[in-house]
């Protein structure tokens, strides 16, 4: 039996020592959050490189302080490890792998699953699995559970306890981050919510909400992403609507967006990437076919926004034809290749889904970045310019910018540039606009 007042006294004296598998975008900053909080955390990854840097001291996370790991690494608070057999000395297991699509849409499950049989296989009596990673909701109780009784030969809520709480990071976001965002718990059983609320109450300081179940929590999370993902798509097909009216797509959200109640605004760009939005609703989709029900709102939203690089492209050879210009031969300047503004992430970017699309209609493409100076994408690579200067700009017939990133000087864009397609607006304190039109 699991010892709950025990359990609560080692949250309280620090002499929990934590888990986190998987030293990613997620597990990494968590890792780091629980070792300043003063608990001995081991990181787990079966990336040996990555492993090596966390033990160096060495971050390469752009959400975690390098002073921070390298401190928590000195003072032993901190260690990482490919062998899963130290799993037995931890009582807190944090589950932060990956949870992508397959080839056919469908949820790739296998991360969560691998992982939580290397976890169970060594899992110590006493102790608790939380699930981090978004998936769909079933997973803890129905996939996780049976796997670890069955690795472990121990019992669920009797020998161990197990719960999901998943991880609502905004990789760049300089106000919300790991340590201050709202967190949400849901067990099986009420003792694994609330012992899993009690150590994040002691690791972050954000409110921790516990609810019912696992599922609960796995829905709550899929719901966030597909809000976005669906008022995104919103606000894209706006866009594509207002292109054709004549009407300015910013100054209307702008516009609604005084209204003080129900009302929030999304913008519009080149489509959605990252590991989060695109994907999760997929998770939903896949899951509801067991119940017989078609997610429709969420599949036309993802038709849109996956038709977003595609528009893209194509106003751009309508403005290239203004300069009696084809696509094919045109010189095209790709800004910004991240999903998302300030970080390096390109994971599902529509960036390159935009310069795969221009050179598949012969555009000679190149692309600068400040924080990715090459890329890999569907079995290629490709490399940016190492500096953006005036003297490269007005050799390029098109500029288009796909992420708004804040460091690239625009002002300078605009003074140099042939003719820019601004798919984000983030030329909108540029005042010079004759060479700049908007998505
Ligand atoms: N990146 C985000 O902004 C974000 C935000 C919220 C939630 N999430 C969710 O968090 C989860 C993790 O995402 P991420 O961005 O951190 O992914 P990531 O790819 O950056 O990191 C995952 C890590 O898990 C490791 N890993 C894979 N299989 C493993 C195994 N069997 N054992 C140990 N380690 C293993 C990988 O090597 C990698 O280092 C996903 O479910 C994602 O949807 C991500």
């Amino acid at each position: 039996m699991i010892n709950k007042e025990g359990f609560l006294h080692k949250i309280e004296s620090k002499d929990l020592v934590i888990g986190v598998i998987g030293l990613g975008y997620v597990g990494l900053p968590l890792a780091v959050e629980k070792a300043k909080a003063g608990y001995k955390t081991i990181g787990f990854d079966i990336q040996s490189e990555k492993v090596d840097m966390v033990n160096s001291g060495v971050n390469y996370i752009g959400d975690v302080v390098d002073s921070d790991l390298a401190l928590m690494i000195s003072s032993g608070k901190l260690s990482a490890t490919t062998d899963f057999s130290f799993v037995k000395d931890v009582d807190f297991v944090a589950i932060c792998v990956p949870t992508p699509l397959d080839e056919y849409q469908q949820p790739d499950i296998s991360y969560v699953r691998e992982s939580t049989k290397m976890v169970g296989k060594y899992l110590k009596a006493g102790s608790i699995v939380v699930l981090e990673s978004t998936t769909y909701p079933g997973t803890t109780e129905e996939l996780m559970k049976p796997l670890l009784e069955q690795e472990s030969g121990m019992k669920c809520g009797e020998d161990f306890y197990l719960a999901f709480s998943p991880e609502r990071v905004d990789p760049g976001n300089l106000i919300y981050n790991t340590k201050n965002t709202p967190k949400v718990v849901g067990g099986i059983g009420k003792d694994a919510t609330q012992l899993t609320a009690a150590v994040y109450r002691n690791v972050l300081v954000s409110d921790i909400l516990e609810v019912s179940s696992p599922k609960v929590a796995e829905m709550e999370k899929i719901l966030e992403n597909t809000y976005r993902n669906i008022n995104i798509a919103l606000a894209n097909e706006m866009a594509i609507i207002c292109e054709k009216m004549g009407i300015d797509v910013w100054e209307v959200i702008n516009a609604a967006k005084t209204k003080p109640y129900g009302f929030t605004a999304f913008y519009p760009g080149p489509g959605v990437g990252g590991h989060c939005i695109p994907l999760d609703p997929f998770y939903l989709t896949w899951k509801s076919r067991e119940f017989d029900y078609h997610t429709r709102l969420i599949e036309t939203a993802n038709e849109i926004n996956t038709y977003m690089p595609q528009y893209v492209v194509e106003r751009s050879a309508k403005i290239l034809n203004r300069f009696k210009k084809a696509l094919n031969g045109a010189k095209i300047l790709i800004l910004g290749v991240a999903y998302k503004q300030n970080i390096d992430d390109y994971r599902e970017s529509p960036a390159l889904r935009v310069i795969r699309q221009f050179e598949e209609s012969g555009a000679d493409i190149d692309y600068f970045d400040p924080y990715i100076f090459e890329y890999k994408y569907k079995g290629s690579e490709k490399s940016g310019l190492l500096e953006l200067t005036s003297d490269i700009i007005p050799m390029y017939d098109l500029v288009v910018i796909t992420t708004a990133h804040d460091i690239v000087n625009y002002d300078m864009v605009q003074q140099y540039a042939k003719m820019i397609f601004d798919t984000k607006n983030v030329m909108k304190n540029v005042k010079n606009r004759s060479n700049i039109e908007l998505l």
